[in-house]
């Protein structure tokens, strides 16, 4: 195999740190990832139970959706493009997404934001006041909250 197509080291550990800081439903981090050649594979843990919070697995597939956000992110911070497919072998039924990177194509300002506030994500542990939040910051938040089109 070419070596110029294959994620290099300094790749890996962009990805492996984006892939890894998603938010993940009692922090269970219900995923894998494979990386080969320039693709990246993520399959879901489906070992990881919770049958009292997530009987149906719904709050695992959302994390491995926010996780495969993250993923596709990195690979365009890389400057690829990032086509993805879900579920893309029927056979295999715990792999959620492939993702891959076939033609460089530069990060957009809105994807470079995304990007970023990767580092800064986490979840809200302190108390929320009791007041309602201002119908401005809510449209604000909505738009922010659109997902990135990468
Ligand atoms: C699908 C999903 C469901 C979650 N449910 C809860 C919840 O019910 N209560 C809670 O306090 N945090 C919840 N979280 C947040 C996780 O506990 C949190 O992402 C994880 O502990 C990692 O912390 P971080 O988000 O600060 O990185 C949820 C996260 C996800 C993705």
């Amino acid at each position: 195999m070419d070596p110029t197509e294959r994620w290099s080291e300094d790749d890996t550990a962009v990805l492996a740190a984006a892939f890894t800081r998603a938010p993940s439903v009692h922090n269970s981090q219900p995923w894998t990832l494979r990386l080969s050649g320039r693709r990246a594979v993520v399959h879901e843990r489906v070992d990881v139970v919770l049958p009292r919070h997530d009987p149906l697995g719904r709050d695992r597939l959302i994390s491995c959706g926010a996780a495969v956000t993250n993923l596709r992110l990195a690979v365009r911070r890389l400057g690829w493009a990032a086509p993805w497919r879900q579920f893309p072998d029927p056979a295999a039924p715990g792999a959620l997404a492939e993702v891959d990177a076939p033609a460089p194509a530069p990060i957009t300002d809105t994807e470079l934001a995304a990007y970023r506030a990767i580092a800064r994500r986490h979840s809200h542990r302190g108390p929320f006041a009791d007041r309602p939040v201002a119908p401005a910051l809510v449209d604000a938040l909505r738009v922010a909250a659109a997902p990135p089109r990468c």
